[in-house]
């Protein structure tokens, strides 16, 4: 029997995205209402599934808050938010205890024995990733983010005030100014495509949390899984929220070098573990992170995506390697289970083998801007996780600090959110805004004839942006890259409006909007700092390093009436 959804959904809180922040967050607004989780494929479908390193947290062993704080900031080349990293790397105990309590289990010594003498057994056994100064990586072997989702979502489908819908998609939030209300900008709910029926449905919220996660799908190769088209930013921009530090994207240096490994990760915490960089140069295997930075292979990530790009155009090679044989198969099988059985497929045994390895796109440092408690410029907007931008990343993440900022930050927006939950969808007079939301219209919109436009601009896109916006830039190409992506949005947005929406062509506008902030965001950053490198601006000028560099949306009116819920 088929099943029947509502048109319209009510509820307290609606969360868009099903990683760790999303989840996360419903458990503790669970407390206080009703939750929709609403997850466009199916929960797991998420970037914090394949999280292999862990979560950086001060545990006792000689570190400190202080130095964690130092090492953070450091790495994010001097524009973190100084309060925000203090706060978050503060709380991450608490928020790790949290997650204990639900049940999650991290590696300790004693899993690894081969290494530990007996009473240093019980005690967990923490990473090492480039940019810390002291091992601080909680893991569970290298499947920390399999081990988290699997706590929460058990947690999540336990809980009667959570309804989770898998397969809604949502195609843009809905907003008091977008409905030309007066008053001061109010998110008010979205808009989901029910990828199932091809319908879409209006859901009404208190509040409404992005945890929508990455954009890595922007770049034609990425570690991120194919839901990562950055749809959160694209919807908050056009919410007339603000968007920020976008030229900032993470590149990660080690991706298996496979056609058939889609850009498998190799965790830093290998390199953590001794493993050493080197590159094929005339037959001969040189270690080169040396001559690049002090710390090596472990260098912060930035450096060593870049020295390892350059190596690659130096030498004509087509990959640089990662060489762990140092460690015994038994060690390594029991320390990275997933990653050496994944090599092992691709034929190659890490105790035995180079294995090679690329740069991918890997994670988004901008986002949609909000202070530590995730809260954006409309009210009742929250974005959390890889979404936002507390300024906790600065110009380059510190490695394994993401899965922490999430839970800390969507923590935060719940506390934030109690006491507001009462006067939020109301107008200055009182009276409900619900009322003026009107339900979804296609208008005299008709199905597409061509969906090879979809294609084609996706491919097109994701080529460009791997060309011209990737790890080293020049002013020379990012207007290139301009010139092609005003182009093919025009070409989009026509698309948009003229016929029904899928999902792929959703997905494509949300993907376009932020290829566009990227290369603005780039152009606009005329000099070389953390994650962006313009060749063109080699020495760092001080005014324009610390400049923010913030997008928003200033046309009001929505493209045509007969759209009406279409803006
Ligand atoms: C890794 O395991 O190398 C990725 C960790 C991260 O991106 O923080």
């Amino acid at each position: 029997m088929a099943l029947k959804f509502p048109d319209r959904y009510e509820s307290d809180y609606l969360i868009i995205g099903s990683g760790i922040a999303g989840l996360f967050a419903a458990i503790k607004a669970s407390e206080l209402g009703s939750v929709i989780i609403l997850t466009k494929k199916t929960v797991l479908d998420c970037n914090t599934v394949r999280a292999q390193g862990g979560i950086a947290c001060v545990t006792d062993h000689g570190d400190n808050f202080d130095s964690h704080i130092n090492d953070t900031i450091i790495a994010g080349a001097g524009l973190c938010n100084k309060r925000v990293v203090e706060k978050i790397i503060q709380d991450a105990p608490s928020r790790i205890n949290d997650l204990l309590d639900l049940g999650a289990k991290f590696t300790r010594r004693r899993d690894l024995q081969e290494r530990v003498s007996n009473e240093e057994n019980n005690e967990y056994d923490l990473g090492k990733e480039g940019g810390h100064s002291k091992r601080r990586i909680l893991h569970s072997g290298d499947i920390t983010g399999e081990e988290i989702m699997r706590i929460l979502y058990d947690a999540c489908k336990r809980n009667s005030n959570i309804k989770i819908l898998e397969s809604f998609q949502a195609v843009d939030l809905i907003s008091s100014k977008k409905l030309g209300l007066n008053g001061k900008n109010q998110c008010l709910g979205a808009y989901a495509l029910n990828n199932r029926s091809n319908s879409v449905h209006t859901f009404h919220s208190k509040f409404v949390l992005l945890a929508t996660g990455g954009a890595g799908k922007v770049y034609l190769y990425t570690s991120n899984p194919d839901v990562a088209c950055g749809e959160g930013i694209a919807m908050a921009y056009r919410a007339y929220a603000k968007i920020t530090n976008m030229e900032f994207f993470q590149f990660h240096p080690t991706c298996l070098y496979n056609p058939k490994a889609r850009a498998f990760l190799i965790s830093e915490a290998v390199r953590g573990e001794g493993a050493i960089l080197k590159i094929k140069d005339r037959g001969t295997y040189i270690d080169f992170m040396n001559s690049y930075h002090e710390s090596g292979s472990l260098a912060p990530r930035d450096i060593v995506a870049r020295a390892i790009d350059k190596e690659l155009k130096r030498t004509g090679q087509p990959c640089v390697y990662l060489d762990v044989t140092g460690h015994s198969e038994s060690y390594l099988h029991k320390r990275f289970p997933n990653i050496f059985d994944t090599c092992l497929e691709f034929g190659f045994n890490m105790s035995k083998d180079f294995l090679p390895v690329v740069p991918a796109a890997h994670y988004c440092c901008g986002g949609v801007q909000t202070d530590v408690n995730g809260k954006t410029c409309v009210n009742n907007l929250f974005a959390i996780g890889e979404v936002g931008c507390t300024g906790f990343h600065g110009a380059n993440r510190l490695a394994s600090n993401s899965l922490l900022e999430a839970l800390v930050v969507s923590n935060n927006a719940i506390e934030e959110s109690k006491g507001m939950l009462q006067k939020c969808v109301k107008n200055e007079s009182g009276r409900s805004l619900y009322n003026d939301i009107p339900d979804w219209s296609s208008g005299d919109a008709v199905d597409a004839d061509e969906l090879v436009v979809i294609y084609h601009n996706w491919d097109e896109i994701r080529r460009f942006m791997w060309d011209y916006v990737g790890i080293y830039r020049t002013t020379k190409r990012l207007q290139r890259a301009k010139t092609r992506i005003r182009n093919i949005r025009k070409e989009i947005e026509h698309f948009y409006w003229d016929f029904t929406i899928t999902a792929d062509l959703v997905e494509l506008r949300n993907l376009a909007s932020v290829a566009e902030m990227i290369i603005d965001s780039a152009l606009e950053r005329e000099c070389s700092i953390g994650l962006h490198y313009n060749i063109d601006y080699p020495d760092a000028d001080e005014a324009m390093m610390q400049k923010e560099i913030v997008l928003q949306r200033f046309e009001t009116a929505g493209k045509s009436s007969k759209y009406s819920a279409r803006v």
